[in-house]
């Protein structure tokens, strides 16, 4: 494992390099097979999601297409304040496309919820969501993800693309982060 200083604020692995990418492949697995001819538009919420992104298309074999959106809901807060802003938005037209949402976390729900709300109004001809992490006791709002690779309890996790204050993002496995870090 790599040993950097930024591993020193993390108390404890709550996901390792090794579980995460098994169940990155399990949950690709399941998307070639429910989307097989139907040419998803995966659609990559920036920055958070950009690892479990790539490594998830990477690892589908069915023919897909590509996109990106930007939003923000944490800003420099360490929780999520409700405010959802878009920074960037897609670049292609998704009428009448199926269109799989991609996020690295659900918190409260209220992004995910938010851009789920905002593509469907462009008329997709389907549109589910996926997730890598679910803090299931923290919704407050409703919000199922139609894939998710594990339920957490509600820590504060870093690495894997997900930052505090954009440090963090690049290590390689989800990480608790040391309270006094942030408090
Ligand atoms: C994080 C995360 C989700 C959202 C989840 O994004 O990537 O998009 O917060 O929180 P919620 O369920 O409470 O709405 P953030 O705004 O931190 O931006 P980032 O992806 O660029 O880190």
């Amino acid at each position: 494992m790599r040993i950097t200083t930024e591993q020193n604020d993390i108390s404890s692995v709550l996901f390792s390099e090794e579980q995460i990418e098994e169940r990155v492949n399990q949950l690709a697995k399941q998307l070639t097979a429910d989307y097989e001819g139907k040419d998803p538009l995966m659609i990559c919420v920036l920055k958070g999601a950009s690892f479990f992104y790539a490594d998830l298309c990477r690892s589908m074999k069915c023919r897909l297409f590509m996109d990106f959106i930007a939003v923000s809901s944490y800003g420099m807060n360490a929780r999520s304040t409700g405010v959802v802003r878009i920074i960037k938005d897609l670049d292609k037209n998704i009428t009448d496309r199926h269109v799989v949402i991609v996020e690295d976390i659900i918190d409260s729900g209220l992004t995910l919820k938010y851009l789920k709300e905002l593509l469907s109004a462009r008329k997709p001809a389907s549109i589910k969501t996926i997730c890598l992490l679910d803090k299931i006791t923290q919704h407050k709002c409703e919000i199922k993800p139609d894939y998710c690779g594990f339920s957490m309890p509600d820590h504060f996790v870093v690495g894997y693309g997900l930052d505090y204050s954009d440090y963090y993002r690049n290590l390689p496995y989800i990480g608790i982060l040391k309270p006094e870090t942030y408090q």
